[in-house]
């Protein structure tokens, strides 16, 4: 697959929250060739500081007008800067980078936690021409966590919300009614499940799938200086054919089989 380099023109961004931002730029070949799970290296403004561009997942993609989305939330000073651009503007983006969720079933249950669910919101896009059948479960602290319902309920056959709080969907964690629907049966059939979000919600489901025998991808995040593979500082530890070793997110990654991950506690 290529990797392209460019200088992009920042379609749209606008404002979701007080600290969530959905940001469109236009590049017609990275729009035509990633695929869900991939991610960008964006360098958010033309200066020195920061010196390193940050990771953001690949949202949703439009082809025929050639835009590229991510979503994204303010963390620290590089995503403040991004929030800080304007429509109009130039953006260096490399992409699209690392290894894809590889599909082998016909039953699909992604799970977002947070910020986690934009590379799931573009696999259930990417999927609804397909025929498959997707069950996506999203969890956040509050209603406020909680992007793109509508479309979300539009793209996927069930569409579960739950929030810390209650303040929307089922109150309680992602996890919790997870294995509330494994218990009563609602998840029927062979099914694989895909997940990104905070470490401890990746960890506990990867435990939950293998206690109930489910296949399951987990898109990892790690901080990144290159998303190449040259600066060996996005390491993973992984136990392949019981022999333990190290794995980089960015180039063996950022998708991998849940079960093969060393979860450091
Ligand atoms: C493959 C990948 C995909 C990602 N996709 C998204 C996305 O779709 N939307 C989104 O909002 N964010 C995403 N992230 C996280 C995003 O890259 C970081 O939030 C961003 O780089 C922080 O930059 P900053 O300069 O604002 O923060 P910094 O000032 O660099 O750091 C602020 C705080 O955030 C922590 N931090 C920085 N980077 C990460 C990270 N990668 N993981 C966990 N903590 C971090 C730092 O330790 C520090 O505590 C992704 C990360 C990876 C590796
Ligand atoms: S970020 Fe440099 S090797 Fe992964």
């Amino acid at each position: 697959m290529r990797l392209y380099d460019k200088r992009c023109e920042i379609k749209f961004i606008t404002s979701l929250s007080d600290d969530t931002y959905h940001l469109g730029i236009v590049s017609p070949e990275i729009s035509e060739s990633c695929i869900p799970g991939q991610f960008l290296m964006v360098r958010v403004n033309d200066d020195y500081e920061p010196l390193l561009r940050r990771p953001f997942s690949i949202f949703r993609t439009e082809p025929k007008e050639g835009i590229v989305e991510i979503v994204f939330e303010v963390v620290g000073k590089g995503t403040k800067i991004l929030s800080e651009r304007r429509s109009g503007e130039f953006l260096d983006v490399l992409g699209p980078l690392g290894k894809e969720f590889k599909i082998n079933s016909k039953n699909l249950i992604l799970i977002g936690g947070g910020i986690g669910f934009p590379p799931l919101f573009f696999m259930a896009d990417f999927q609804k021409s397909e025929n498959r059948n997707v069950v996506f479960y999203y969890g956040a602290r509050t209603k406020d966590g909680i992007f793109f319902e509508k479309e979300l309920g539009r793209i996927c056959n069930k569409l579960i919300i739950t929030t810390e709080d209650g303040s929307l969907g089922e109150k309680g964690l992602i996890t919790d009614v997870f294995i509330k629907d494994l218990e009563t049966g609602i998840i029927r059939g062979e099914a694989e499940v895909f997940s990104c979000g905070p470490t401890a919600m990746s960890k506990e489901i990867s435990s939950i799938c293998k206690r109930y025998n489910l296949k399951s991808q987990v898109s990892l995040e790690s901080v990144m200086a290159c998303g190449t593979g040259l600066c060996q500082g996005c390491v993973v530890r992984v136990e392949n054919a019981q022999k333990s070793e190290y794995k980089l997110v960015c180039k063996d990654g950022p998708v991998f089989d849940s079960d093969i991950i060393i979860w450091e506690d």
